[in-house]
């Protein structure tokens, strides 16, 4: 049946968007940019029709959300940073069918998930400024999950992942890509010092624990990671408590996936933030996996 094409980790800061427009930040993050065109290439050259956007902008405070409305358009001004995203104008072509289909097989796989077509929800910058470089031509339907997710474990998470690369392989006619959008540790500057930290890490602890985590990935070191996921979410401040990254890696294989991030853009700092876009290859499901009680075990630590 259908495929998962492409995983990636992803940043979607605002100062991308600055970075279009006259001002200091100009330019400054043209690497950030180019590694979303590049991401975007790839998954055309992979042939996929859909994106799913595991956005940790979108908060939720009881069960998950799809947001799989036919067509998504407007003029998007962020409510958190309206100072930096305002008026940004986007229109990208929905898939209702594919976010029913997620969310079936995630209820079938014990997590309550919704999805909801017929809706005037809108989309978060999590998706919508990836989108912009990506997806300016509307090649790609884009559908996004909610990954600020307020109460919730970090296994059901992982769950959520696993049980939406089954439904693709099982019942899908399509080829699709899955995004983590999200930071590595995220303490944003204290009020104040805004323009001091604007392409500067918060602590050096922060800094000196996301390049651990980029290492821990680019070595493939998984077992080491999904432990450690927990305690990097609450320590590194993580966006979304990082239920993007467990999403991902729970669609992955979590501790049982062998494959060995490739960065994208390398690492930098952003309003104090730790930010990345790295690869994530897709390889075939472990065989330990292949029933729910096996991903149910594996995530089970969280
Ligand atoms: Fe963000």
């Amino acid at each position: 049946m259908g495929k998962l094409a492409l995983a990636a980790k992803i940043t979607h800061v605002p100062s991308m968007y600055l970075s279009e427009l006259d001002g200091p930040q100009k330019g400054t993050r043209q690497s950030a940019i180019d590694g979303h065109i590049e991401i975007g290439r790839r998954c055309r050259e992979l042939g996929v029709d859909t994106i799913v956007v595991f956005d940790t902008h979108w908060l939720v405070n009881a069960s998950y959300h799809i947001n799989c409305a036919p067509h998504f358009k407007g003029l998007y001004t962020s409510n958190e940073l309206p100072h930096f995203i305002s008026n940004m104008a986007y229109e990208y072509p929905g898939n209702p069918a594919l976010g029913q289909l997620l969310g079936k097989v995630c209820n079938e796989h014990g997590v309550e998930t919704l999805a909801h077509d017929a809706t005037t929800l809108p989309m978060e910058y999590g998706t919508l400024v990836p989108m912009r470089y990506m997806n300016a031509d509307q090649h790609f339907k884009v559908i996004s999950v909610s990954a600020l997710c307020m109460v919730h474990y970090l296994a059901d998470s992982a769950r959520l992942g696993w049980a939406m690369r089954q439904a693709i392989e099982q019942q899908y006619d399509g080829t699709v890509a899955f995004f983590a959008s999200g930071s590595l540790s995220h303490r944003f500057a204290q009020n104040g010092q805004a323009p001091q930290y604007a392409n500067k890490m918060w602590s050096p602890f922060l800094e000196q624990l996301d390049h651990h985590v980029v290492g821990i990935w680019q070595r493939g070191e998984w077992a080491t990671f999904c432990e450690m996921l927990p305690e990097y979410a609450a320590k590194g401040h993580g966006e979304g408590f990082m239920h993007d990254t467990a999403m991902l890696l729970g669609a992955l294989g979590w501790h049982h996936y062998n494959g060995q991030a490739e960065v994208v853009t390398p690492f930098f700092p952003s309003s104090g933030t730790g930010q990345i876009n790295a690869v994530f290859p897709v390889t075939p499901m472990p065989a330990e996996l292949n029933d729910i009680g096996g991903a149910r075990g594996a995530a089970g630590r969280l």
